[in-house]
């Protein structure tokens, strides 16, 4: 029975690397073979593998979809899979692999699979656990807020989110920083008259409950409801902030929300401003620009490549 390695580049080099014995691999298997051996192994086409024979496929190759589709269709089971370049995806593509600990040993798999290359979905917020429309389908976006969060250990003060909607970002910012109060702040009636959204998108904007997101959150105890409009459903409330996400898609909520929490942003703290590069939501962008022109400088950002184009703006 064998262990096979599929790609022949640079993932396969880490494997080796990682300090697994080359000579232990049955043989390589590469769609478009460079030459008959690689590392004094065979190189055989997929098509070759005796599927009989092999126990374990570790795929070093990055074009992960195209492989999985392969190796279903050349019979070879999920348990025998193992991705070691599991990355860039909401699913974990070696949740079915049962071999890999078993052949490989628990070691060189922790240094095979390191933990920022997947999210780290809790089981109650997993895909499988939850209806599609509770599900938040952007995995830069949620990889990124996890690579954040892990930033944010000697950083004081409280979560908070401007813009909830459905608690669909808000439940994993709540899971990520367990022990952080989080505000969660909406109308939960949609948008202010006038804040210029049309007639579909405001009633989509209804269709939601704050007692409905409240038992969504997997922390509630530390969850503090804030609903109403923003800036007035604020009532007076002082506090310090490590992490806010401000999503009101609209200009004047956008520019009130800039307002009140970047003055109350802690040092290495991060507000993310969703839907900054988002073309169909201009104004977002519009009240950043207002904002900094009232403060008189730029706020130091890092743009992110998730759905709606995310802003991240950080206090040095
Ligand atoms: C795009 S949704 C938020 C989506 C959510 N952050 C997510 O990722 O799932 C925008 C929300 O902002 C809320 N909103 C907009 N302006 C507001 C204001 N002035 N006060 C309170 N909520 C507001 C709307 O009610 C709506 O639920």
């Amino acid at each position: 029975m064998g262990i096979y390695v599929w790609g022949t580049g640079c993932g396969a080099s880490e494997f080796i690397e990682a300090g697994f014995d080359a000579e232990k691999i049955s043989a390589f298997v590469d769609s478009r073979p460079m030459g008959e051996t690689f590392l004094q192994r065979p190189v055989i086409l997929p098509e070759e593998l005796d599927v009989g024979d092999c126990e374990l496929l570790v795929i070093t190759a990055r074009h992960v979809n195209e492989i999985s589709v392969k190796c279903a269709q050349l019979g070879i089971a999920e348990e025998k899979l193992l991705f070691i370049k599991n990355n860039y995806g909401l699913k974990d593509r070696n949740e079915g692999c049962r071999n890999a600990e078993k052949l490989l040993g628990k070691e060189l798999l922790e240094r095979l699979l390191p933990e920022n290359r997947i999210v780290r979905t809790p089981p109650a917020l997993q895909r499988s656990a939850l209806p599609k429309e509770e599900q938040l389908n952007d995995y830069v976006r949620l990889a990124s807020l996890e690579l954040i969060c892990r930033r944010l250990e000697n950083v004081p003060g409280a979560a908070a989110e401007l813009g909830v909607y459905r608690g669909h970002f808000a439940k994993h910012i709540n899971w990520l920083l367990p022990e952080r109060r989080l505000y969660l702040f909406d109308s939960f009636e949609g948008f202010e008259a006038g804040a210029g959204a049309a007639e579909s998108f405001q009633a989509a904007h209804r269709n939601t409950a704050a007692d409905r997101v409240l038992s969504l959150m997997p922390n509630p105890g530390n969850v503090i409801m804030k609903p109403g409009f923003f800036p007035a459903s604020l009532d007076g409330l002082e506090e310090s902030f490590c992490l806010v996400s401000l999503d009101v898609d609209f200009y004047q909520a956008s520019l009130e929300g800039l307002r009140y929490f970047w003055p109350r942003l802690s040092k290495g703290g991060y507000i993310l401003l969703h839907d900054w590069a988002n073309p169909t939501l201009p104004q977002v962008a519009a009240a950043l620009g207002q904002y900094e022109r009232e403060l008189g400088e730029k706020i130091p950002s890092v743009p992110i490549c998730d759905l709606n184009g995310t802003l991240v703006l950080t206090k040095a």
